[in-house]
């Protein structure tokens, strides 16, 4: 499972990083960023989370 940020979609809110920290990340500028792009193993169900209750709809499983 691979994910993305659309960063012209994030406004920065931030539950994606409670929801998976292991994988988003907040860049100096406020948005968010997945790194790793790809889910480590045993993490797709935070992510999946991350992606339901983004409120911009900005994460995208890209695979
Ligand atoms: Fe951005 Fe959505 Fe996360 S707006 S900071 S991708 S919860």
């Amino acid at each position: 499972m691979k994910v993305t940020v659309d960063e012209d979609r994030c406004r920065g809110h931030g539950m994606c990083l409670t929801l998976c920290p292991e994988v988003f990340q907040m860049t100096d500028d406020g948005y968010a960023i997945a790194d790793p792009a790809e889910v480590p193993g045993g993490l797709e169900e935070s992510a999946k989370d991350a992606i339901a209750n983004c409120p911009e709809q900005a994460i995208l499983e890209i695979s």
